[in-house]
């Protein structure tokens, strides 16, 4: 039996297979667009390399996209009739996926939890338990985890650079800024590709209204696009909050077409309806849309994707803005649709989020392009403060505030937007008066 690149047992005894499954996992952990031909190698190597084959059913779970469950569940049970060999960490991670298949996140990260625990250098655990926590809005717990597992690393493990950048992110979602910043970019100084700490740092000073360094960090971080998947065009989505902050809306569109939802590029060809691009294009289009822009015909690709995607509960965080897009392009039937398959969503995770938030997030976005602002707010009003359990981050999560306020204003309600105001300025360093999304409200 061998050991990974971090001395942890991995049932092969092939040496290829097992530094190409390194480097997936390295790959996926710095979101590199040649993860899948890594791992490809490695079971090229050893087709029965046991964690080699529950990754790939993993991939596709990652994928967030529920025409991809099926193939999930089949490599996932292809891993399972070659169990006998595999260790007691491995099998807890197909326990995992097995978990995750079946909607149970909170079992899946039990599973994770329980080999972080033994394991603290598990990268594949560690990533995917900060992954999943992200998604669930428990920026605590994902604070929480890496810290735990933290004490296994040590200057000289490899990609202990990484471990930093995840404790980056979570201690800025947490609202501790400094050693946010400072974590991130000495990850970043370490290792100029490592696009979480890129990411991290872009937050921290997205959040802190520092809008010329923000630009500044992500033109200076570019180099980190090559090689980069999908995942660059949420850095370059960071990019456009920052300028819009600045300068305004004027030239975002163009970047929209050119940086953020380029239909041209082989990424997006190979992946048109990834949830992150349809959430980054549908964000960043209403945003620019709230500060006065026209996107016109942009919304409709972009309902094309959502309204094949009705019923998909893999990502909650996705459906306002598959709800947006297909209400911007007038297809209300399909929204309509859409929100009646959210509030079904089967998955012991995620139903109660769904029927509970989301729907009213999808509601919510649909009368807003209806102008039925009144609406609006009556849905999205009452479960603010729940926002966070559709998972992602403030920054992401502040276009639904963005669309609460404008429309409790547009209401003419005015203690709805006394107290909408106070509770935005509690969540920043910079006041809501101060920023320009708000600027009209103010
Ligand atoms: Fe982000």
């Amino acid at each position: 039996m061998l050991k990974d690149r971090r001395g942890i047992e991995v049932s092969t005894d092939n040496v290829q297979a097992l530094a190409a499954f390194d480097d997936a996992v390295d790959g996926y952990v710095t979101f590199r667009v040649d993860t899948t031909k890594r791992l490809a190698d490695a079971l090229k190597a050893d087709p029965g390399f046991f964690l080699g084959n529950v990754l790939k059913g993993a991939m596709a779970l990652l994928s967030l996209n529920a025409k991809n469950l099926e193939r999930a569940k089949a490599a996932l049970a292809r891993a399972t009739a070659i169990a006998a060999g595999a260790t007691l960490r491995e099998r807890r991670h197909l326990d995992a996926f097995d978990a995750w298949a079946a909607g149970d996140i909170d079992q899946a990260l039990r599973a994770w939890e329980s080999i972080l625990a033994v394991h603290p250098t598990d990268l594949l655990a560690l990533r995917l338990t900060h992954f999943h926590y992200f998604w669930l809005g428990r920026a605590a717990r994902m604070l929480d985890s890496v810290v735990a597992a933290r004490r296994g690393w040590n200057g000289d493990t490899p990609g202990r650079s990484w471990v930093a950048s995840m404790e980056a992110f979570a201690r800025e979602e947490c609202g501790e800024y400094a050693e946010a910043e400072h974590l991130a970019r000495e990850a970043v100084a370490y290792d100029p590709d490592d696009r979480w700490g890129v990411h991290a740092a872009a937050h921290v000073l997205e959040m802190q209204g520092r809008t010329s360094d923000g630009m500044a960090w992500l033109d200076a971080t570019e180099r980190c696009h090559v090689g980069a998947n999908n995942f660059v065009f949420h850095l370059t989505w960071h990019r456009a909050l920052l300028q819009m902050e600045k300068d305004g809306p004027d030239g975002l569109l163009a970047w929209y077409d050119a940086r953020v939802r380029d239909l041209a590029s082989p990424l997006v060809q190979a992946l048109p309806d990834l949830y992150i691009d349809l959430q980054n294009a549908a964000s960043l289009l209403w945003r620019l849309e709230h500060l006065g822009l026209e996107a016109g015909s942009r919304w409709h690709e972009l309902a094309d994707k959502a309204e094949a995607r009705i019923g998909d509960g893999a990502n909650l965080f996705t459906l306002p803005h598959l709800a947006m897009a297909l209400a911007a392009d007038g297809r209300f039937a399909a929204a309509d649709r859409l929100i009646e398959a959210a509030g079904a969503i089967e998955s012991p995770t995620f139903g109660p989020i769904a029927a509970g938030v989301a729907v009213p997030a999808c509601r919510a976005a649909v009368h807003h392009r209806r102008g039925e602002w009144a609406d609006v707010v009556r849905w999205l009003m009452p479960v603010r403060d729940d926002l966070w359990r559709l998972g992602a981050s403030h920054a992401q999560r502040d276009l639904l505030w963005q669309m609460l306020v404008d429309a409790a204003r547009k209401a003419g309600d005015e203690r709805a937007v006394t107290t909408l105001m106070a509770e935005l300025t509690a969540m920043r360093p910079v006041s809501a008066e101060q920023r320009r999304a708000y600027a009209r409200t103010a």
